[in-house]
């Protein structure tokens, strides 16, 4: 899968300019903080760099002398004396790290039960040395999702770190984070991926796997990847495997043709808008795509129309009534695809649905004001 494939294993590889930045300057510093948070959106690359960074301090290409003895409360002391930083990717502890083997560096899902157990004995065990690395290094995912007991207990060891402990915390939800974890921790964050990031990152794949894709259509999978990384490597390989590489296509692929999906839906003719789905999907239309970019529409025009957004061009006339009724059936439509024999079937239904909905309390769909 390229999203796997084309992981950042370097920080020259990572396709965020500013987190690159960031990690750069933390690693030439000679100082390491004890602690990191990692915070951004889904797919922005958290655990890529929280596993380049566990690479680096143990890289055994890297010639960065013990931590030293002499404590501090926030940092501990490290020395590059090679010109590079980077981890060499080859060496046994940096391919320990790629294949979830290494002794030291252990990584951790907050979110599932097992995690908060395996933190509590993390915190029991921190005080051992590692045991083939220089730092043990504890990665954890979905940190907004640990125990009030257990952020107590790891704030503890944050008061008075062990000098070969680096904790990596990565989140989605820094506003779950209590303060005081936050205070001891170096902030990073990763925000939502640009989209000229994207597009770099994108045609780097592109250039690779000599995919022959058009230009235009690049740059709008980075338009619409949720500013994800990893959302925009899916789509270039949904597209890829599809072969779905013109920009018409690709377009249509990605179901994001909607503009008259609406304007259709308005008029209430509902044989038109069967048809209209008939047509999309016969013309290798993807629903789920579709799906997707419709609720993202419905979504926007919600906020614009309850003023939580302003004057953002919408192409929506629906009342708020309306595109609450849309939304429902429209995810309901969404869940029910894995389990549906005909890939149009549950959209079809949807807009029956909706258009009986409304036609039953005789409220024409008519246009606002
Ligand atoms: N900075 C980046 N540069 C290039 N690709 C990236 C970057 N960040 C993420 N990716 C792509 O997205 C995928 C998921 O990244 P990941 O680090 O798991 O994100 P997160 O942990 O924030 O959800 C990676 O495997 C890679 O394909
Ligand atoms: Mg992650
Ligand atoms: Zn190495």
């Amino acid at each position: 899968m390229f999203y796997l494939k084309y992981r950042p294993k370097t920080v020259e590889q990572l396709d965020n300019s500013k987190v690159k930045e960031t990690v750069s300057r933390i690693l030439l510093s000679h100082s390491f903080p004890h602690a990191l948070l990692l915070v951004g959106q889904k797919g922005t690359g958290k655990t890529s760099t929280a596993r380049i960074l566990a690479k680096a301090v143990n890289c055994l290409n890297n010639k960065w002398v013990q931590p030293s003895q002499s404590r501090t409360t926030s940092t501990t002391h490290i020395k590059v004396i090679k010109e590079s930083y980077e981890p060499c990717n080859s060496c046994k502890n940096c391919l320990s790290v790629d294949n979830s083997s290494s002794p030291d560096v252990i990584e951790l899902d907050a979110a599932s039960n097992r995690g908060i157990e395996d933190i509590r004995n993390l915190i029991r065990d921190s005080s051992f040395y590692p045991m083939v690395s220089r730092f043990r290094v504890y990665i954890i995912d979905e940190a907004h999702m640990i125990t009030k007991e257990a952020f107590n207990a790891l704030l503890k060891i944050l008061e008075e770190p062990p000098t070969s402990i680096i904790f990596i915390l990565a989140t989605t939800n820094q506003e779950k984070i209590p303060k005081t974890i936050l205070s001891r921790c170096f902030l990073i964050n990763f925000g939502k991926a640009k989209n000229s990031d994207i597009l770099a990152m994108l045609k780097k794949i592109v250039d690779k796997e000599k995919i022959k894709i058009s230009e235009p259509l690049l740059e709008l999978i980075a338009k619409h990847s949720d500013y994800s990384f990893r959302d925009a490597a899916k789509f270039l390989e949904e597209l890829t495997i599809q072969q779905k590489l013109t920009y018409e296509e690709g377009r249509k692929f990605l179901g994001l043709i909607s503009d008259n999906f609406f304007e259709i839906l308005q008029k209430g003719e509902i044989k038109e808008m069967l048809a209209w789905i008939h047509e999309f999907s016969e013309s290798g239309g993807n629903v789920k795509h579709l799906i997707e970019q419709l609720l993202e529409e419905l979504r926007l025009a919600l906020l614009v129309q309850s003023g939580v957004k302003i004057a953002e061009e919408v192409g929506i006339n629906f009342k708020i009534k309306e595109i609450i009724a849309l939304m429902k059936l429209l995810t309901e439509a969404y869940s029910n695809l894995k389990i549906s024999p005909i890939e149009s079937l549950p959209l079809e239904i949807a807009v029956v649905e909706f258009y009986n909905q409304h036609k039953q309390k005789n409220i024409k769909l008519e246009k606002k004001n």
